[in-house]
């Protein structure tokens, strides 16, 4: 695909021209604005429908109406197993082994089950660093937790926050950070992607230097996931939870995810709470008293699989598993990159890019902060038929999402932008 842009509708179709996921957009039902589809940038809060979702969910009902409880072993996706039937291709979407990936719970219970087993603080070492500003779940579940020990989140809680002046955390500045609280240190736990800013940190050295120091490290994948290739396994992460619902296309509240790294999730000592649906799946019925827990992530579960809550999942992932990370990251590179370009070509508005430019620090979305006016941007835009997201106090996030976005999508966001009166 070309690397020099044009600011023009002909050369923005003249990309979808080259681009091989083109044909996934029919995929998805977008939402519609006076007769047309709006320009939907908003895959970072809320995916959208893929198309067979509804055929998967009538599915389920008949299988219910047809069998009743036979349907946990007689649904032609047998309930009883349901959840187990994602590992693979969320293993493929996060670099994990199947075993180490679990489908189960919504985001910010699964980060509260995660540091119950990865928050282990005691005399010594009882220190968490996380980003300032994080998303308030992330912030209001570490202060629990911190609570929930004795602690007093004041002493407990390192934020770390960008230089004076600056939007973004400096990579080296976060590796100073954990080096700094050294054997104080038990947790690291940080965004994959900034949910305010769009950037995306460096995982594998965050995670070599917080083991460095002796400290466990985790990430809340909430803006990763499907966004950009991930190595947890290989980059040695402990522990990682998402939602499915942004990127993955799962639907609204769909039910979420985690990671927990085999020498964890292998060994039945990692303290984890326990429900029977975490026990060993072959002793599972037989009532016994005991906790065994499931290897892997699995022993992480707690009650029985939420299947309608599910089938979005299941909807999204076989489409995912018709393409693969690096090719919707090669796309979705280029993308970014030409809505930056076109950004950068407007001269009738008041506003920076907090995102990173650099394409290795950032993932699909854009933010963008504005100066003056930019309430009155966004009511603009929306009037205009654009679905984007207006965070307090002066950001608009959009984020192109490179298995159902167009590039004219971007090009018609451009123009629309660049009819605002002022
Ligand atoms: C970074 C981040 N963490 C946590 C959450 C909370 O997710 P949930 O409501 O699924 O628990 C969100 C939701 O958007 C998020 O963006």
């Amino acid at each position: 695909m070309a690397q020099h842009f044009e600011p023009t509708l002909e050369y923005a179709k003249s990309l979808d021209d080259q681009d091989i996921l083109f044909s996934y957009r029919q995929r998805f039902y977008f939402p519609e604005h006076e007769g047309k589809k709006s320009v939907y940038l908003c895959g970072n809060s809320l995916g959208l429908e893929p198309k067979s979702a509804s055929y998967l969910f009538e599915k389920e009902l008949k299988d219910w109406a047809k069998w009743g409880v036979e349907g946990h072993f007689h649904a032609e996706n047998p309930w009883f197993g349901y959840a187990n039937q994602f590992s693979k291709s969320l293993a493929a979407i996060t670099g994990a082994k199947e075993p180490e990936v679990m489908a189960m719970n919504t985001l910010s219970v699964n980060l509260h089950l995660l540091l119950i087993s990865f928050y282990r603080p005691d005399k010594k070492r009882f220190k968490i660093i996380m980003e300032a500003g994080a998303f308030p779940s992330d912030q209001y579940a570490i202060e629990t937790q911190v609570r929930m020990h004795g602690l007093d989140p004041e002493e407990a809680i390192i934020e770390l926050k960008p230089k004076e002046g600056a939007y973004c955390l400096e990579d080296e500045a976060i590796l100073a950070a954990i080096e700094a609280a050294g054997d104080g240190l038990v947790c690291v736990l940080m965004g994959g992607v900034n949910y305010y800013t769009g950037q995306y940190y460096n995982l594998k050295d965050i995670t070599a230097k917080a083991h460095e120091v002796g400290a466990i490290c985790g990430f809340d994948l909430a803006h990763a996931m499907g966004n950009l290739p991930l190595q947890l396994h290989d980059w040695d992460v402990d522990f990682a939870c998402w939602c499915s619902y942004k990127y993955l296309n799962s639907g609204p509240g769909a039910v979420g995810g985690i990671f927990v790294h085999e020498r964890w999730g292998n060994n039945p000592d990692t303290f984890r709470l326990a429900g029977w649906w975490g026990n060993n799946e072959a002793e599972r019925f037989e009532m016994k008293k005991g906790f065994v827990p499931a290897k892997g992530a699995a022993g992480w579960q707690m009650s029985n699989a939420p299947v309608f809550n599910m089938v979005g999942l299941k909807s999204s992932l076989d489409i995912f598993d018709q393409t693969s990370m690096k090719i919707l990251r090669e796309k979705s590179v280029m993308l970014t990159a030409y809505l930056y370009f076109l950004l950068q070509n407007l001269n009738n508005l008041s506003f920076i890019i907090i995102t990173p430019e650099e394409p290795e620090r950032r993932g699909a979305q854009l933010s963008l902060l504005f100066k003056e006016k930019g309430k009155a941007v966004f009511e603009f835009i929306t009037q205009n038929g654009v679905i984007a997201d207006w965070r307090e106090p002066d950001v608009i996030r959009v984020a192109p999402v490179p298995m159902y976005n167009s590039f004219e999508d971007v090009f018609r966001f451009y123009e629309i932008l660049g009819r605002f009166p002022g």
